[in-house]
């Protein structure tokens, strides 16, 4: 039975990740750290489960990451965890180099330290924040990059420092340079949940309003349960390299909200510019959007779009397994379910 080990386990990919790894068998083990709230929701599902376990560890702390990757040794590592939403970034830069980009180093000296450096394999999870003002339309493997947040500018060190241990010491690791991923299982203040959440609140009568940054933001959005499977495939390859993992397809933030507030039962009409623009609610003339500079950010990634073609051919894996429209309605259905149930 392979072992693979998860930094990350609680996020959105770590649950999906975890699901995935136990199906094909794996003995599944995750890093968790001590709250004082319950961050387990979204593997509670797992708990019990006999290959899955978990280990209390920080990616702060290299005592606990090599204390767990000697004492599980694993065959595979999925380095997930990070301090991943971009805006909070500015206001915590310091916090977020410390797991995004030394923690990395930490993980990759645990493996090196312990003797498994021949033996184990490691996914990083890089990011299309990499290409950040981007130098390039669609975004690809050979795509110069030009970080543009605290948070990619340590993702940044977490890919070169990846190459590095791949080249230095012939350790098998690899980036995945996905694209926005998202699910029901988004965090809440990522654009896309906030909007579906939303929708379903207002389309309820349990929300007047949502408020919003930059609408003409454009993204290239896929479902985050298709796109764990390319981080496994990715570790199953006779050498290591780097992916860029994307749908191919782009939308404005604009766009996401009058598909998403259509399927809660809503029709959009936007008005305005800038911070003055609003979305009406054709039916009732009501304003159920408006825009508040609180959510821009000092500099903002604005037109990200990759190019799969890579991972199309040499990992044979099906960028459009699911669309766009069907990926919103996925995650609407779910939040309307959710919503009729909260007081
Ligand atoms: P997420 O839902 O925010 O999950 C992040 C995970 O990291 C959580 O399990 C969190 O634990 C853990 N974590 C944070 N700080 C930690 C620390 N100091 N020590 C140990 N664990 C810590 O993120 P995601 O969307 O699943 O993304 C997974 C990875 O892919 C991240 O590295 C992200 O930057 C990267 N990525 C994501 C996307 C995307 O669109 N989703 C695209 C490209 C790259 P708690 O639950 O305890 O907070
Ligand atoms: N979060 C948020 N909230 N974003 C908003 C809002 C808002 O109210 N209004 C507009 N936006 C715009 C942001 O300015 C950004 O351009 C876009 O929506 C997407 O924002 P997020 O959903 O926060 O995601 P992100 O693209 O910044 O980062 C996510 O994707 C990266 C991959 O490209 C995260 O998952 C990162 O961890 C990941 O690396």
């Amino acid at each position: 039975m392979k072992k693979a080990l998860i930094t990350g386990v609680t996020g959105q990919d770590g649950s999906y990740l975890s699901e995935f790894l136990l199906e094909k068998e794996y003995e599944v083990h995750g890093i968790i750290r001590r709250s004082s709230v319950d961050r387990r929701e979204r593997i509670a599902h797992l708990e019990g489960h006999p290959h899955f376990h978990l280990h209390y560890g920080d990616m702060m702390d290299s005592m606990s990451l090599m204390a767990i990757v000697s004492s599980v040794r694993p065959d595979e590592i999925y380095n997930l965890a990070a301090q991943s939403h971009v805006q909070v970034s500015f206001e915590v830069p310091e916090f977020t180099a410390d797991i995004d980009a030394v923690g990395v180093l930490r993980i990759l000296e645990a493996v090196r330290i312990s003797g498994l450096g021949d033996t184990c394999k490691i996914y990083q999870a890089s990011t299309s924040e990499l290409f950040g003002k981007v130098e390039e339309i669609p975004q690809r493997e050979t795509t110069p990059f030009h970080p543009y947040s605290p948070y990619a500018v340590a993702k940044q060190y977490g890919y070169w420092i990846v190459k590095e241990y791949r080249e230095a010491y012939n350790m098998y690791c690899c980036s995945g340079i996905l694209f926005n991923h998202e699910s029901e299982r988004r965090g809440e203040t990522f654009v896309t949940r906030k909007i579906t959440l939303a929708a379903a609140r207002i389309a309820q009568e349990k929300q007047d309003k949502l408020i919003l940054g930059n609408l003409s933001s454009k993204r290239d959005w896929g479902y985050a349960k298709d796109y764990v499977e390319c981080m496994w495939l990715m570790l199953q390859q006779k050498t290591p390299d780097d992916f860029v993992i994307a749908t191919g397809e782009q939308h404005t933030v604009r766009e996401f909200c009058e598909l998403a507030f259509r399927y809660a039962g809503i029709q959009l009409k936007f008005v305005g510019e800038g911070v003055k623009e609003t979305a009406i609610d054709k039916k009732t003339g009501k304003t159920v959007i408006e825009v508040s500079p609180d959510f821009y950010r000092p500099t903002d990634v604005v037109d990200l779009l990759g190019d799969p073609g890579k991972a199309k051919s040499l990992l044979g894996w099906n960028p459009t397994k699911t669309s766009f429209e069907k990926l919103v309605k996925i995650m609407v259905e779910y939040d309307m379910d959710q919503v009729s149930v909260e007081k």
